[in-house]
Parts: structure tokens; C-alpha cells; sequence
């Protein structure tokens, strides 16, 4: 069998992808499989998987291309197993406003947002937010073009950073409290992971570069807690129809009520990255991860 893990691109998560695939290329490779990396060119991507006479395909791209369904359109259309999920729950995935629309018809918790389109007339966020709030680009990943807006003077600039990334933003209520997220494996929910950080919020720099970032596993949020975010993951996932494995995120308000942000349908996989983390605390390292989603694809 000739697996290929499939990494980088052009997306602006590409260095967070070359860390994800030597580590996987690494645990599949120790694990006895013979394993290739292939660094996804567009343009060309349908000959380099020929070219290398492809078999399955172990994901690891972040972001445009490769977690957005486009990639694994190309996948689908050279009949290629691939690890995780389809072409259109991977694109539902990524494109944070239809996500909270689907989950909103299914009766799931969510922030409250409005979509903004470069081109089109600006809202009243004031009108409709109170400060802080949330400016995001609304196919981002790893918080790039994020910016949290404590007041109306910072609004403009972050409003421009989104929009220096794609043309559809989202402004997001903010919920103050914490921050946490589930993995799911193989259809199941690892222990949700909280995450604290002195940042204003978990930004680039708190997830790949601090030190100072917490990451709490347990969560200390209480069995409870615990079984209803794990319940939550599984069926946000569900409803955008998330297969095999991925990532929901919340976040969770003082007073403890949960609210969804996103599912990212290609997690980070470095070896401080939260899937890994949540799936050692029960006991599965990260070679055994590694060969889990692996399986998955094989199915
Ligand atoms: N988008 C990054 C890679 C993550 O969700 O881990
Ligand atoms: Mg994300």
C-alpha cells in the first residue's frame, strides 16, 4: 500500500501543515509503514498523486485547499481513500457562518454573529453587539486575521485586517469565560481540553508559539460538563455530516453555558497539538492516533 500524507499548500496555515506531517510521516514511519510526504501544488495536485500512484492519503493540509473539500474533491474524483471528512461537510467545516446557520436550525447553542461581504453595505454592529466582540475572517483558521474589539475605535482595523484575507467576514458576540475544545476519533469524543491563556484571547502566538498557554486535562469543568461538550461535539460534527475524525471547539460563558464556534475537519497533529493531547490522556499515543485515523480512511 502506498500511503501518502498529504501536507502544506498555499493556505496561511501551511507552517502549522509541515509540522502536523513530520510528525505524523515520523509515527507512521516508526510504526513500520512506509509512508511518503507530498507538499499539495493545485495546480498540479492530480498528477502528483498519480505520479506517486497514491493508494490512500493520510490529510494533513490546514485550511484553503486542503481542509475546505477541495482537495478532497480531487481525492474523490481519482477514487483515493482519504482520512477524515467529505467534500461538503469539509467545506461546510470551513466557512464558519453556514456552520452556525446549520446548527442553529438544529436547535444547537451558538454565538451570535452576522456575516459581512467586502463589497456589500456595512452594518450596524454597534447596534447589534455589545463590546467586546469578535472580527474573523470566515474561512480562517489558527485565529489568523482574528481580532478581538474592545470598543468602537478599534473596529475599523480589524474589520480591514479580515478583509486583507477573504472577502467574507464574520463579527462574532463575544462570551466571556472559557475556552475549550473536544477531539473526536474514530466517531468518538476524547475529554474536552480547556485552555487558558493571558492573551486576550487564544490568538496565533498563544497556540504555536507561547509558553504561558494552559492547557487543563482534565478540564476541571466536572463530569458533567465534561459529558455534556462530548455530547455537543458529536452531534455538531453529526449535523454537518464530519466523518472519522476532527476537532469542535466552544466556548463556555461564566455562568457555564456552552456555546459552539467551529469544527475544524483537519486539527492540528503536531506533537503539542490538542487531539494528541486529549487522545493520550485515555491511553492512545500518538503512533496509535496516527494509525486510528489511518483505519478510519480504510473503511
Ligand atoms: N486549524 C488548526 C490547524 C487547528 O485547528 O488545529
Ligand atoms: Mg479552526
Amino acid at each position: 500500500i502506498r500511503i501518502a500524507v498529504l501536507y502544506g499548500g498555499p493556505s496561511g496555515e501551511r507552517e502549522v501543515s509541515l509540522l502536523s506531517a513530520a510528525a505524523v510521516l515520523d509515527a507512521l514511519r516508526s510504526s513500520g509503514m512506509e509512508a511518503l510526504g507530498i507538499d499539495i501544488e493545485p495546480a498540479r495536485l492530480q498528477q502528483q498523486l498519480q505520479d506517486e500512484r497514491v493508494r490512500i492519503a493520510f490529510n494533513v493540509c490546514h485550511g484553503a485547499i486542503g481542509e475546505d473539500g477541495l482537495l478532497q474533491a480531487v481525492l474523490e474524483t481519482l477514487a483515493i481513500p482519504y482520512t477524515g471528512s467529505g467534500v461538503l461537510s469539509s467545506a461546510l467545516a470551513m466557512d464558519k457562518w453556514r456552520s452556525k446557520q446549520i446548527w442553529k436550525a438544529a436547535g444547537l447553542p451558538v454565538t451570535e454573529g452576522m456575516l459581512m461581504r467586502q463589497h456589500d453595505p456595512r452594518p450596524d454592529l454597534a447596534a447589534n453587539f455589545t463590546w467586546p466582540l469578535y472580527i474573523k475572517p470566515n474561512h480562517g483558521g489558527s485565529s489568523l486575521g482574528v481580532s478581538r474589539v474592545n470598543g468602537p475605535e478599534e473596529l475599523e482595523k480589524a474589520i480591514t485586517d479580515a478583509f486583507a484575507l477573504e472577502d467574507e467576514i464574520l463579527c462574532e458576540a463575544a462570551v466571556i469565560g472559557h475556552e475549550a475544545t473536544v477531539g473526536i476519533v474514530d466517531g468518538k469524543a476524547l475529554p474536552p481540553i480547556v485552555i487558558e491563556t493571558p492573551h486576550a484571547f487564544y490568538d496565533y502566538d498563544a497556540k504555536y508559539l507561547a509558553e504561558d498557554t494552559r492547557y487543563l486535562l482534565p478540564s476541571g469543568l466536572g463530569a458533567g460538563k465534561d459529558a455534556e461538550l462530548q455530547a455537543l461535539a458529536l452531534r455538531a460534527f453529526a449535523e454537518l455530516g464530519g466523518r472519522d475524525w476532527g476537532r469542535v471547539d466552544f466556548m463556555i460563558s461564566a455562568s457555564g453555558k456552552i456555546h459552539l464556534l467551529e469544527i475544524n475537519s483537519v486539527p492540528g497533529m503536531t506533537s503539542h497539538s490538542l487531539v494528541p493531547m486529549a487522545a493520550k490522556a485515555v491511553g492512545m499515543d500518538f503512533p496509535e492516533l496516527c494509525k486510528t485515523i489511518l483505519r478510519t480512511a480504510q473503511r
